[in-house]
């Protein structure tokens, strides 16, 4: 069996490197529309930060997973074909801010069309709106050549960054959508006959295309519900003497809730749940449900008003201004154990205090410096008399009026904050984005602790 991956970012190049690594008898090729990202995935240095991903990409690479950029040959060669390109938010046109752009998608499945000289199993790996495979099959099919079929299945991806390799290894599911007809169960078949490999198949779950589509979105939108339900309960805490963790720790314990995603923070990022959640509420405006589109706006608004919230905080207790004042923020990632930035809380608390005049000292151990300048200002100038990108978290601290972790980086935990706390200038505060430290030890030392929802 040949397999083709079309879209080397973070959700294609782990996930083939996985279905590579567990089945050394299918050939998988990935391939995309950057040489220089293909040419990473061919090198010592992957394009992808993720705690594992070098083993896997290292027993696999050369024996059975290949990445490339000639996509035709690709396409022509495979039985399958994952669509695994980006859906971001659309900028632009109808729906702008709201509905996911479709244009990598469609322009996936005009290159199918043009390349197959056989039939074959198209897989949509991206997050899409619900009954996109029904315009995938219409692209598909009017653009073929004759005696060619193509089956259209829905297989969306749960991984998290930051735990990818494990999410991937031994998955809570897998969920293959796809028609309910005689073809349409045999493609199912083919695809679920892939992840049986080494997933057992009682955790392979099988729907019809619609309902694996809109599963997808609904499953990212109740977990960033979650948090958006205990970050607006920390501001709650913060004005009663309530402490939010305990709050969540005793909640979480009544199995009906679970303990999983109530860790309240600066907001969460990511390049999916608030695009997710956007989609969500674009589709449910279009299919005329005001109500419920506004339910999930609100989750969206929680958010976008916790990160503003802890920037205003921090404006407000360094004595209302931080015109001319030194910021050490640690972290940039949008979570640890990742070097990706899309929608990171930080670039919008960056950018507020940038906004306020305040000069920025910023350290991430994965995150490199250009990256953070297109995310705070749109292009890469180290010009920018604002900014300053440290090379750890020493020299961000050197001179600061405040700290502010932005990411739950481990390595944060364990600094030698005696030693932070003399080269700051006092009274020397602590915002704690991600309630990470031991804020007594602080105290002790002399900082002015804050954090969220205590
Ligand atoms: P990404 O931007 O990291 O990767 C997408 C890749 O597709 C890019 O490298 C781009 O160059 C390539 N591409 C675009 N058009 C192409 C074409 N015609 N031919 C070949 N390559 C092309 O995006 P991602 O984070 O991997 O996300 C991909 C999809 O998976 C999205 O729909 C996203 O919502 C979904 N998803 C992402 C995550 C996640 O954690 N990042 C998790 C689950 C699902
Ligand atoms: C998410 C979903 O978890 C995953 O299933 C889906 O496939 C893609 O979207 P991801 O965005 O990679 O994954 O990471 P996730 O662990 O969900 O974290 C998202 C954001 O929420 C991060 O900014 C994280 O710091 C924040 N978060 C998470 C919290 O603030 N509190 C929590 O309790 C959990």
């Amino acid at each position: 069996m040949k397999i083709c991956c079309i879209g080397a970012g973070y959700v294609g190049g782990p996930t083939m490197a996985m279905i590579a690594y567990k089945c050394p008898e299918v050939t998988v090729t990935v391939v995309d529309v950057l040489p220089e990202k293909i040419d990473a995935w061919n090198s010592d240095d992957l394009p992808v930060f993720e705690p594992g991903l070098d083993e896997v990409v290292k027993v696999a690479r050369g024996r059975n997973l290949f990445f490339s950029t000639d996509r035709k040959k690709a396409i022509k060669e495979a039985d399958i074909i994952f669509v695994s390109v980006g859906t971001p938010t659309k900028s632009y046109g109808a729906g702008a801010g709201r509905a996911a752009d479709m244009v990598y998608v469609e322009n996936s499945a005009r290159e199918i069309a043009e390349a197959a000289e056989s039939s074959k199993i198209v897989v949509e790996k991206s997050t899409i709106p619900v009954r996109t495979a029904e315009s995938l099959k219409t692209v598909l099919h009017a653009n073929t050549k004759p005696g060619i079929r193509f089956d259209v299945l829905s297989n969306p991806e749960f991984l998290a960054e930051g735990t990818a390799v494990e999410d991937l290894k031994d998955p809570d599911r897998v969920l293959v959508g796809g028609e309910e007809t005689p073809e349409g169960k045999k493609a199912i078949e083919t695809l679920v006959s892939v992840y049986a490999n080494w997933i057992p198949r009682d955790s392979i779950i099988t729907t019809n295309l619609w309902s694996s589509e809109l599963s997808k979105l609904v499953a990212n939108a109740f977990l960033a519900q979650r948090i958006s339900s205990i970050n607006s309960i920390s501001a709650l805490c913060e004005a009663t003497g309530a402490n939010v963790d305990q709050v969540a720790f005793a909640i979480g314990k009544d199995s009906r809730i679970g303990s999983k995603f109530l860790k309240s923070s600066v907001g969460f990022g990511g390049s999916c749940f608030q695009k997710d959640l956007l989609n969500l509420v674009y589709l449910c405006e279009h299919f005329g449900l005001p109500e419920v589109a506004q339910y999930w706006q609100g989750v969206i608004d929680i958010n976008d008003w916790q990160k503003r919230r802890f920037s205003s905080n921090i404006a407000t207790s360094l004595f209302n201004t931080v015109n001319g004042k030194r910021i050490a923020m640690l972290g940039f990632a949008f979570k640890k154990d990742t070097n990706d930035t899309r929608e990171s809380a930080a670039i919008y608390v960056g950018r507020d205090l940038i906004e306020e005049q305040a000069n920025l000292a910023i350290y991430d151990p994965k995150v490199n410096k250009g990256q953070i300048y297109r995310e705070l200002i749109g292009e890469e100038s180290d010009q920018n008399q604002q900014i300053e990108v440290c090379e750890d978290p020493y020299q961000a601290a050197q001179g600061a009026h405040a700290l502010a972790i932005l990411t739950e980086w481990d390595a944060f935990r364990d600094l030698d904050f005696q030693r932070i706390f003399d080269q700051m200038v006092k009274p020397a505060f602590v915002f704690d984005g991600r309630n990470i430290l031991d804020h007594s030890k602080l105290r002790e030392i002399g900082f002015t602790v804050q954090a969220i929802g205590r």
